[in-house]
């Protein structure tokens, strides 16, 4: 139907006759000539309709914002004057001989100019519109660049791609499962999976060597800007490597990434323990941009009468630490109120400071809140310690040590960017070492990565200190977002029997569980490991969106719906009856519920 995408039309084809086939973007009646703006994947050409074709002309009238014509011309220099060096087809125009409208278009619920601001609600709701924007079309653009080069490297580097089931079993990752009820098995549930995890495991038990897949993965869980409940992975395996080997793969994949697609160098990725990580960011994904750290003072103030921060010191879950800003002595009250509202949302109880106006005046040169309760020589110690100079303002957490790190490692985040403090545009690194388990609030062990990540220990250290011991973990981190994460694996059976004991995952539940996997360890395993990329957050990354949803072209709400087809939905008695389920409670129609399924950011 078409000779041309309408961006693809320049001072080359000069004086051709072309086909262009798209939307009205824009459309403005000059007095006598009108001018059609045609959009389609590709971009956009000025198309001119004069009263020279008077049957063209009449219906160029009649079209408005987004009618979907095929327009027939001759390609001409624009007049001159009227350039638009902004856009690709900016030097030329078509003047249009042919007109035919192939739809009509309602009103479009917002206009696609991109600088108009329309709530996110909306936008989803009809997404097919929005995705009509440029810059929608650009970030799915740049994401099947992405794909693309990814399968290209990974079938270069001999991975396999191979899919692995979507009706499954429970795969724990940590999330909730979405069930999908079996008709064939009254009562029974499939899962969907949370990741590919145990296939392909079971894969290389297989011998396939090394696999990949750009999988869906489902897991129902808190959503956040970051989060979505069905992502994509770029989920990789290899037999017979080492941390170091996957690493390395992994690392040069992303780093040719960014080169191919993005003409980005990226640093070299610095490894950094996860003890090391929490101590000096609070967090295990730091945002190695920006260039402040945690301190612990805890050492410090543990005789001081203050009891908030005593009482922390002195617990050995508790932690007091220090935030160092350079040049903060200047934030207002109001905003220091702001920074102690903003690390409430983590459970901090309060956010202790010292300005640092004159040190050459030992504590009388100090305008702190807490100064009276430490007393000048702790003060001036906590102030030595944490390096200030006058000018800065040091921050406090005093609590259990997950609060102090979370408080104030999304401070120093939060403040680094308020303060426009970033080094550099990109800081990838590597996050190693992890602990094989952590507490949660009722004291079980829980496993940080999965339960199949190896420990770097033998089996009886593992069961006779399981809180300390370390696992053969990786993640790969950028800007303070995971990117993704993996591990070797356990690939003995008694080593699995054992993280499954440390867990309290008892025989008969793992058999009935992971009967499966322990089976197949028996059957000639590879020493083994992997890992998985979000794909979507690297998307996000790369395109500098701030949520995942703007880089996937159907996302649910934070609420897990989409707003487009309504989903999820009420179902019909009869298929209820078949699946021989029956709801406890009536279902409240929409129509009739207050919902809320707008955007909240987060
Ligand atoms: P993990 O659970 O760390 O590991 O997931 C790997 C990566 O997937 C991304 N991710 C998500 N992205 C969007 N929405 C979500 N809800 C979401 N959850 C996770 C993150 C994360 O780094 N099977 C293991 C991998 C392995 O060990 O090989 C796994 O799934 O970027
Ligand atoms: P208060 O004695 O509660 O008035 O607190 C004195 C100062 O300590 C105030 O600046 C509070 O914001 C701060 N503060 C209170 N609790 C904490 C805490 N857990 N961590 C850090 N600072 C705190």
């Amino acid at each position: 139907m078409r000779s041309h995408y309408c961006g693809g039309i320049n001072e080359s084809h000069i004086d051709q006759d072309v086909t262009l086939c798209g939307w009205v973007h824009r459309r403005r009646d000059h007095g006598g000539v009108i001018f059609l703006d045609l959009r389609d994947r590709d971009g956009i050409s000025q198309v001119v309709f004069d009263p020279d074709t008077p049957e063209s002309f009449a219906l160029a009238e009649k079209v408005r914002s987004e009618f979907v014509i095929q327009v027939t011309g001759r390609v001409r220099r624009r007049p001159a004057g009227t350039e638009n060096d902004n856009m690709p087809t900016g030097q030329v125009e078509v003047l249009g001989r042919e007109l035919a409208i192939l739809n009509a278009a309602a009103t479009p619920p917002f206009p696609l100019d991109e600088h108009v601001d329309v709530g996110e609600d909306v936008r989803l709701r009809y997404r097919y519109v929005d995705l009509r924007r440029p810059e929608m079309l650009n970030r799915l653009r740049l994401r099947s660049k992405v794909t693309s080069y990814i399968r290209n490297f990974l079938d270069r580097h001999e991975f396999m791609d191979v899919e692995t089931p979507i009706l499954t079993r429970a795969t724990p990752e940590g999330a909730r499962d979405y069930l999908v009820p079996s008709r064939t098995h009254n009562g029974s549930f499939f899962a969907l999976p949370q990741s590919p995890q145990l296939f392909k495991q079971l894969l290389m038990v297989s011998g396939m060597d090394r696999y990949y897949q750009i999988a869906k993965c489902f897991r129902d869980e808190d959503l956040r800007a970051d989060r979505q409940p069905e992502f994509t992975q770029i989920d990789i395996e290899a037999s017979f490597v080492n941390e170091e080997d996957l690493m390395g793969i992994t690392e040069s994949m992303i780093r040719e990434l960014f080169k191919d697609v993005l003409k980005v160098d990226l640093p070299v990725f610095p490894r950094m323990p996860y003890e090391e990580a929490m101590r000096r960011y609070g967090s295990d994904k730091p945002d190695l941009r920006i260039p402040l750290e945690l301190i612990d003072v805890a050492d410090l103030v543990a005789g001081v009468d203050f009891k908030v921060f005593a009482g922390p010191a002195k617990d050995p879950k508790g932690r007091v630490a220090a935030l160092r800003v350079p040049k903060g002595s200047e934030l207002t009250r109001k905003q220091i109120d702001e920074y102690t509202k903003f690390v409430g949302i983590y459970g901090a109880k309060g956010l202790a400071y010292i300005k640092v106006n004159d040190l050459s005046k030992g504590a009388e040169g100090l305008q702190s809140p807490i100064v009276k309760f430490l007393g000048d020589e702790v003060a001036m110690a906590v102030i030595e310690r944490s390096a200030a100079q006058d000018g800065d303002i040091v921050f406090f957490g005093a609590d259990r040590r997950h609060v102090v790190d979370e408080a104030l490692g999304a401070l120093r985040i939060k403040v680094g960017h308020d303060l426009n403090m970033l080094t550099s545009e990109w800081a990838p690194l590597w996050v190693v070492d992890f602990p094989m388990f952590e507490e949660t609030s009722d004291g079980q062990l829980t496993p940080i990565h999965h339960p199949f990540t190896a420990p770097s220990c033998t089996p009886e250290e593992l069961t006779q200190a399981p809180a300390t011991a370390l696992s053969r973990a990786y993640d790969m981190v950028l800007n303070g977002t995971e990117l993704g994460g993996g591990s070797i694996r356990i690939h003995d059976e008694t080593m699995q029997e054992t993280v499954f004991g440390v867990l309290g995952i008892e025989h008969d539940e793992s058999r009935s569980k992971f009967g499966f996997l322990l089976d197949a360890l028996k059957y000639g395993c590879p020493p083994h490991g992997g890992l998985a990329f979000g794909l979507d957050r690297l998307i996000m990354l790369m395109t500098g969106a701030s949520s995942i949803r703007d880089v996937i072209a159907f996302p649910k709400t934070q609420s897990a719906t989409c707003l487009m087809t309504q989903a999820p939905g009420v179902v019909e008695d009869q298929q209820l009856k078949e699946l021989n389920i029956r709801l406890r409670k009536p279902v409240v129609k929409a129509s009739e519920a207050e919902t809320d399924d707008s955007v909240k950011e987060g």
